[in-house]
């Protein structure tokens, strides 16, 4: 489990993060909705250790994260697909992929899984193309398939859907779907399509103000009113 206890952060005066706290589960998508600018992304920043938190605390599986380095919480199994999906251009496809694994021996890292061919086929057939030459939705995929190659028990992703055509959107959404069935993973998915969020939510939070103002079910968002509460 993530656990996550009155966590602040600022950028110089202002204070960005109010006291957030809340859990995500092992089994589970948790899905962080909120308008532009609430600090959805700050806090993801946060909880992979590319900012430092001012105030509060992080623990994942029981184990208190909150002043580890970014690749100390990749080594316990974090792995984070950045907004704006941050491929390497130059590289290819499969160089991509190969940086996913540099939490393994070298050994192992030499070779891209088959799993991640499996949820992605499109990245078998575009394996030798340089990322950059990949349109977003395929980027989009690529960033995905590059964190599950960690083989990561809890994946951090924001705004997946950003940008990108309503085919690939749904790929995307069924490729969570299996990933949350499997039961090993803990999912926190930050989202503004709602209807996204809503059909992979076990647990939504929604973000105003660098705070949690509402929480609840995901079978339970339409009655809870989140609609209203994100609609741009
Ligand atoms: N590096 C930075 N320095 C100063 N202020 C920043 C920085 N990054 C973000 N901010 C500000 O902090 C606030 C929260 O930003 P953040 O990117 O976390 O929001 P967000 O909820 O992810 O927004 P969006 O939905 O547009 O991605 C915003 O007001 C933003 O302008
Ligand atoms: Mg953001």
């Amino acid at each position: 489990m993530l656990n996550v206890e009155q966590l602040h952060q600022y950028y110089g005066g202002s204070h960005i993060l109010r006291g957030l706290t809340f859990q995500a589960r092992v089994g589970e998508v948790t899905c962080l909705l909120g308008r532009n600018g609430v600090g959805k992304t700050t806090l993801l920043r946060c909880l992979m250790g590319l900012l430092p938190a001012r105030e509060g605390q992080v623990s994942w599986e029981g184990r208190v994260i909150t002043g580890h380095k970014p690749h100390q919480r990749v080594q316990a199994g974090i792995a984070y697909v950045p907004q704006g999906r941050e491929i390497f251009p130059r590289l290819s496809v499969e160089e991509n992929l190969l940086m996913g694994l540099s939490r393994f021996p070298a050994r192992q890292a030499r070779a891209v899984p088959a799993f991640i061919y499996e949820l992605f086929p499109v990245l078998e057939q575009m394996k030798h193309r340089r990322g950059g030459d990949l349109s977003g939705g395929q980027q989009q995929q690529l960033a995905i398939g590059r964190a599950l190659a960690s083989q990561p028990r809890l994946l951090i992703l924001d705004e997946p859907t950003e940008g990108i055509q309503p085919s690939v959107i749904k790929e995307i959404g069924g490729v969570i779907k299996q990933l949350a069935a499997r039961g090993d993973m803990a999912i926190v998915l930050v989202e503004q399509f709602y209807d996204f969020a809503a059909e992979l939510a076990d647990q939504y939070l929604v973000m105003a103000r660098g705070e949690i103002v509402s929480q609840g079910r995901g079978v339970d968002m339409e009655r809870d009113g989140v609609r209203g509460l994100v609609a741009i």
